[in-house]
């Protein structure tokens, strides 16, 4: 009989600290044992965003009480565990450091090896943990705080680019639109939570460059749409933009949301068309978003495709998705572990360059 191994995963490349240990045996899907997860984002909030040297500080804090607590939780020793991830990039630097540096300490006194993540394989890899997990192959929408990418996938550490955002991503359109609502930081979830009670074809907002011809994203422009917008009806009414009616400001958030996802929806179709792929995965934070999700669903269910998603907790960052991606590079053969602790990181890492 296979033998069983544990791989714990750390994530600590942005706000979010995550530890997981998910358990690994034969070619049978690997399992989630326990995850545990503290986010900074109420401290960054006061700043507007993410401050790299206060978030590297707080993942030192964070990591060891939360792998006690994942090992606690799974009823697992240290002694335990056979292998240590960490998210080896993209991200930022010193918040990687801490990570890549306390999986390497630990898995030299526990004399077993490590294995460096890519973030986005763990994105891309986390429905893989969902009650409805994908089969290969399939097309990849990764629409993360960073990133949006469309990709073919045809296997685990086999990822071809299709297109990708040629200037702000999804997610900061979400953000950069939010903030100049009045929205605090993180603003997406705020911006969607807002356009439930706003009319999403309030205010004619462009779909940027949904006639490309190519499965290429730019959302740069519809953040200044959104600010021209919202200051010309801050003029008319003689206030500021965050103290426009909140009918307005509702009604500009959801016309900014359908903005977003109806480029994302039918950039996602065209590259299923191209590929002759039936089946869609959608990972990464903006993947949370009701809207999106919605109309994905509706759209593809006309056509005979299958989508997935993490689970709803699973989208943002997280380390069971490290944990995910690290058993799941292990199980293929794409990445051996290794018993070198001299460790680097890689604060940009395309992921088609795997
Ligand atoms: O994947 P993620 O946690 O971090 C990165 O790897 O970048 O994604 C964070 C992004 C942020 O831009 C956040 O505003 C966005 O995901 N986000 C959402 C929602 N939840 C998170 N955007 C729209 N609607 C949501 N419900
Ligand atoms: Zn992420």
């Amino acid at each position: 009989m296979a033998k069983t191994l544990q791989v714990l995963g750390i994530e600590s490349s942005c706000d979010e600290t995550g530890v997981a240990l998910v358990a690994l045996r034969g070619d049978d899907l690997p399992v989630l044992l326990a995850h545990a997860l503290y986010s900074q984002i109420e401290m960054h909030q006061a700043y507007g965003g993410v401050v790299p040297e206060l978030a590297s500080r707080d993942h030192i804090r964070r990591v060891l009480p939360l792998t006690q607590q994942v090992l606690l939780e799974s009823k697992r020793s240290l002694a335990e565990i056979d292998v240590v991830a960490f998210t080896r990039g993209p991200g930022l630097a010193g918040a990687l450091l801490v990570g890549a540096g306390v999986a390497c300490a630990l898995a030299a006194a526990l004399k077993k090896p490590v294995l460096g993540v890519h973030h986005l394989e763990g994105h891309l890899l986390s429905p893989f943990l969902s009650a409805d997990p994908p089969q290969f192959p399939f097309v990849a929408l990764l629409v993360s705080g960073g990133h949006t990418q469309l990709m073919r996938v045809t296997g685990v550490g086999r990822y071809t680019l299709l297109g990708e955002t040629i200037d702000d991503a999804a997610g900061e359109a979400f953000d950069k639109s939010a903030k100049l609502l009045g929205l605090v930081y993180p603003g997406g979830p705020a911006l969607a939570v807002l356009a439930e009670q706003g009319r999403a074809d309030a205010y004619a907002l462009p779909r940027p460059l949904l006639k490309s011809g190519n499965l290429d994203f730019s959302f740069a422009g519809l953040k200044t749409a959104v600010m021209v917008q919202a200051r010309k009806l801050a003029l008319a009414q003689g206030c500021a933009v965050a103290t426009l009616p909140a009918t307005v400001l509702a009604d500009l958030a959801a016309s900014t949301q359908a903005a977003i996802v109806e480029v994302l929806v039918k950039k996602s179709l065209s590259a299923l068309v191209q590929t002759g792929m039936k089946r869609l995965v959608v990972a990464g934070g903006v993947g949370a978003n009701r809207r999106l999700r919605e109309q994905l669903n509706a759209e593809c269910a006309k056509r005979q495709v299958r989508v997935h998603y993490p689970e709803l907790h699973l989208c943002t960052d997280n380390g069971a998705m490290i944990a995910m991606a690290a058993a799941m590079r292990l199980q293929s053969g794409q990445q051996t572990a290794s018993a070198v602790y001299a460790f680097d990181v890689k604060p940009r890492w395309p992921l088609d360059l795997l």
